[in-house]
């Protein structure tokens, strides 16, 4: 017989779910939004349990009376979200195959000898830094790590975890990766799938918050960016102060790729969109 955990031990008050909100929101500048306490619930209440804890509310309780420290943390991390594919919304991989990295591999080759830089900023899992590096290794034999990097960061981590092991359940690896690269890049362990070293290695990780301050980065003059599906869940000033910081670190001729749902537009006037094939990226302008 199962048994039946009744809703109220788990539901969140409206004081506990702000709580929450403000919780997440100064730590990783993600606006939870108001009115979606289910969710709170549904992506907490397996873990307050396994924390020890016989409701959120007590859970919660006890997050105010403590130091800031490893269970608040877990409790942004589990807050926020982590949706993302291999080759996710393709344009930008396309362009990047057919438009981007020629141009950048032929202007190196005239007069510049520094590594290409590609970061994938707020990475989740990594699938998105491990679709560049597939797409390199198919495309680009000749781009190694002697003349590549590719970094991929996120503030969470449990996210550079997932990323790090590139451990991949059966429905994430149809999600997006096509059949021939599953089967070149990928071992099977257990029900899940293993990405190979060959392709992990090309990829450095790092954590980085992006609302933290940026002067000790271990790296420059990235020639393109990914930075899809994070802005979304931030407010403006947020989102220009980032813009704004990305603006430091990108290439004078480099790229920006922002998510679908993601412009601009309105928050800095010192980026270009572009169009390459079908995707839009964005360059800063020169004057
Ligand atoms: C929806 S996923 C997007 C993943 C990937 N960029 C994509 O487009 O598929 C959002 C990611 O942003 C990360 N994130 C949220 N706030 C962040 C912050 N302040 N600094 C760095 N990463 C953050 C989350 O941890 C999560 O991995």
């Amino acid at each position: 017989m199962f048994k039946v955990c009744s809703s109220q031990t788990m539901s969140l008050s409206s004081v506990d779910f702000d709580y929450l909100r403000h919780l997440v929101r100064q730590h990783s500048a993600v606006t939870l939004d108001a009115g979606k306490e289910y969710l709170v619930e549904l992506h907490l209440s397996n873990f307050v349990r396994q924390a020890g804890f016989d409701t959120i509310a007590n859970f919660v309780e006890h997050l105010k009376v403590s130091k800031f420290g490893q269970l608040h943390i877990a409790a942004i991390e589990h807050l926020v979200n982590y949706e993302t594919t291999f080759f996710r919304d393709i344009y930008p991989f396309e362009a990047l195959k057919d438009h981007i990295l020629p141009e950048i591999i032929e202007r190196r080759q005239s007069y510049q000898s520094d590594k290409i830089k590609i970061w994938s900023a707020a990475c989740s899992s990594g699938q998105e830094a491990y679709s560049i590096a597939m797409l390199t290794r198919e495309h680009f034999p000749t781009l190694n790590k002697a003349n590549l990097q590719i970094i991929a960061s996120d503030f969470s981590h449990k996210a550079l975890t997932r990323a790090r092991n590139g451990i991949y359940s059966a429905l994430e690896v149809k999600r997006g990766l096509p059949a021939n690269l599953r089967k070149k890049y990928f071992q099977p362990s257990g029900n899940e799938w293993q990405i190979d070293r060959e392709i992990s290695s090309m990829v450095d990780f790092y954590q980085i918050n992006l609302i933290n301050s940026w002067s000790d980065l271990p790296f420059q003059q990235v020639d393109i960016l990914f930075l899809r599906n994070v802005l979304i869940y931030f407010d403006i000033n947020t989102k220009k102060n980032i813009l704004y910081k990305m603006k430091q670190i990108i290439h004078p001729q480099g790229y920006l790729f922002l998510g679908g749902g993601e412009t601009t537009l309105n928050l800095d006037s010192d980026f270009e969109r572009v169009k390459l094939g079908q995707a839009i990226a964005y360059r800063v302008r020169t004057l």
